[in-house]
C-alpha cells in the first residue's frame, strides 16, 4: 500500500519499535478435533483475459477472473496456500470473515507482504455463513482482477431454492494500455487532464455540488460516486458483448449471490421481468424484502431469491453516477427466446430501488441490545480536488487509531463530511446500523451521519477503510486497535 499501509508498523502506538518485516513466517495453527479442514491452493499470476475478442493482460488467481470459487461450511477450518507468481508483493484479505487477526492479510499490520516467487499459508476458522469474497490488501491490485467469491454455507439452512447463481460485479480499467497503479498515481498527482481509456474522464468535480453528473438519475441519493472512468463493466469477468448465460428452469427458485468487487463503482442491480426478494446483506439474514432493484456498493454483498419466468432475461448492473456510461450484464435463461442486447435497460432499474440500509435484520441476526461501553468518532474527510482522502481529518498513518477493549460494545459515530459516497468497511467484525441491520460494509451518502455498534469480540489490529480502493490508497483508512 503505497499511501499508507507500509507505514503502519512504524506509527502504531504499542508497536512503535516494531520494524517492518517483524512478522516473519505465518505461525501455524491447528484445527480443533473434529473440525473439517478445507484446503486450497491459489496462484496469483499474470494472465490474459478475453473481453469479447479483445485480449487484455492482467493479474488473476488461477487462469480466470474472477478466481476460483472457494466454498466451505460455517465452522470449517480453512487452509489456503497463496503462491505469489506476480512481479509484485501481495496478500489475501478475506473480506467480511470474522477470522483470527494474523490471517487478515493486511501487510504491515497483520503480516509481512508475500514476496514474488514465495508462498504464504492462511489458516482460519470461518464462523459465520454467508456470501463473501477475497482480494489482495496491497495497493490497487484488486482493480487488476485479483478477486474471487468465497461462500460459507450454513449447516442448518433449510435451503429452499433450486439453483444458485454467484455474480461478481467489476469495473474494468483496461489491463493493457493503463494499469490501476498508473491511474492511482495520476489521481494522487491531481492530473485531471488525462481522460480516455482508464483515465479520469469523470473529473468534473469543481462544483462540489454532489449531483453534477449528467448521467445520474435525479432521485439518486449517492452524489458523486466514483472518480475513475471505466471502459468496461463485467459480471463474472465478462462484458455485455459476451455475457455469461445463467441457466435454470422456468418456475424454479434461484438464489442470487451478488458481490460487488469493483474498485470505484456502485451499481444498481435488476433482473428484467422479475422482482427479487432480498434475503441477506453481507451474509446476514434480513427480513425478506421484495424489490425491483437494489444498490450495491463496493465490498457489499446481497443475496436474493427470485422465481423465474420463461425466456431469456437481462441481469443488469448499472453503474451509479459514472460519466462514461456502459453497464455490466449477464443473461438469465430458462427457455428459448432472443438473448437481450448488451444495452438492455429493464424497467425494473427505475422501479423501486432498495437501499441496503432500508432493510431490517432477521431476528437471528440482531445484536443483543446493550448500552455501549465506549464511543469513537469516525469522520470521513477529504475531496476530489485535491485528491486527498482521510479519516478523522488525516490520511492513514497520520490519524490516531480508534481503540477498544476486548468485551466492550463500541459505538462508532460515523459522519461523511465529503460530497462523495463511500462504502465503509470494518475488518474482523460485523456492526449493527441503528435499524439493527448487520453489515461489514455500508454506504455513506454525502454528509450522512449514523452510529454503528460493534462488539469487540475479536482481538487484534484491524483496518477500517473506504472500499473505494483508490480512496483507501489515497489515505481513507484508519486502524482499530484493542488496548
Ligand atoms: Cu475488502 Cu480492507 O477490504
Ligand atoms: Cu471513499
Amino acid at each position: 500500500g503505497a499511501a499508507g499501509l507500509g507505514t503502519y508498523a512504524a506509527t502504531k502506538g504499542s508497536g512503535a519499535s516494531a520494524p517492518k518485516g517483524a512478522f516473519g513466517a505465518p505461525t501455524p495453527v491447528s484445527p480443533d478435533p473434529g473440525q473439517t479442514v478445507v484446503t486450497k491452493s491459489l496462484t496469483a499470476k499474470p494472465i490474459t483475459l478475453d473481453l469479447a475478442g479483445r485480449t487484455v493482460s492482467t493479474w488473476g488467481y488461477g487462469d480466470a477472473v474472477p478466481g476460483p470459487l472457494l466454498r466451505a461450511t460455517a465452522g470449517d477450518f480453512l487452509r489456503v496456500t497463496l503462491d505469489n507468481q506476480l512481479p509484485d508483493e501481495t496478500t489475501i484479505h478475506w473480506h467480511g470473515i470474522r477470522l483470527r487477526n494474523p490471517a487478515d492479510g493486511v501487510p504491515g499490520m497483520t503480516q509481512d507482504p508475500v514476496k514474488p516467487e514465495t508462498s504464504y499459508v492462511y489458516e482460519f476458522t470461518a464462523p459465520d455463513p454467508g456470501t463473501y469474497f477475497f482480494h489482495p490488501h496491497v495497493g490497487v491490485q484488486l482493480d487488476r482482477g485479483l478477486y474471487a467469491p468465497l461462500i460459507i454455507d450454513d449447516p442448518n439452512e433449510p435451503g429452499g431454492y433450486d439453483a444458485e447463481w454467484v455474480l461478481v460485479l467489476d469495473d474494468w480499467i483496461d489491463g493493457t494500455g493503463t494499469t490501476p497503479e498508473q491511474v492511482l498515481e495520476k489521481l494522487l498527482a491531481n492530473d485531471s487532464g488525462s481522460g480516455g481509456m482508464g483515465g479520469m474522464g469523470g473529473m468534473d468535480h469543481g462544483e462540489m455540488g454532489g449531483m453534477n453528473h449528467g448521467a445520474m438519475d435525479e432521485a439518486e441519493p449517492w452524489g458523486d460516486a466514483g472518480d475513475v472512468t471505466y471502459p468496461h463493466f463485467l459480471i463474472n469477468g465478462r462484458p455485455p458483448a459476451d455475457p455469461e448465460t445463467l441457466r435454470a428452469k422456468a418456475g424454479q427458485k434461484v438464489r442470487l449471490r451478488i458481490i460487488n468487487a469493483a474498485s470505484d463503482t456502485i451499481f444498481t442491480v435488476a433482473l428484467g421481468g422479475h422482482r427479487m426478494t432480498i434475503t441477506h446483506s453481507d451474509g446476514f439474514p434480513v427480513e425478506p424484502t421484495e424489490t425491483d432493484a437494489f444498490y450495491i456498493g463496493m465490498g457489499e454483498r446481497y443475496d436474493a431469491i427470485v422465481t423465474l419466468g420463461d425466456g431469456a432475461f437481462p441481469l443488469v448492473a448499472k453503474p451509479v453516477g459514472k460519466a462514461g456510461g456502459g453497464q455490466a450484464m449477464a443473461v438469465a435463461r430458462t427457455g428459448s427466446g432472443a438473448a437481450p442486447g448488451g444495452d438492455a435497460s429493464p424497467r425494473e432499474l427505475t422501479g423501486r430501488v432498495l437501499i441496503g440500509s432500508d432493510l431490517r435484520p432477521a431476528q437471528a441476526a440482531k445484536l443483543p441490545s446493550r448500552r455501549p461501553d465506549a464511543t469513537a468518532r469516525l469522520t470521513l474527510t477529504g475531496s476530489m480536488q485535491p485528491y486527498a482522502w482521510g479519516m478523522n481529518g488525516a490520511p492513514f498513518g497520520k490519524n490516531e487509531p480508534l481503540t477498544v477493549r476486548a468485551g466492550q460494545r463500541l459505538r462508532i459515530n460515523a459522519t461523511n463530511m465529503t460530497m462523495m459516497t463511500h462504502p465503509v468497511h470494518v475488518h474482523g467484525h460485523t456492526f449493527a446500523l441503528p435499524s439493527g441491520l448487520r453489515k461489514d460494509t455500508v454506504l455513506m451518502a454525502p454528509m450522512q451521519s449514523f452510529a454503528i455498534d460493534l462488539d469487540a469480540d475479536n482481538e487484534g489490529d484491524w483496518m477500517i477503510h473506504c472500499h473505494n480502493i483508490y480512496h483507501a490508497e489515497g489515505g481513507m483508512m484508519i486502524a482499530l486497535e484493542y488496548i
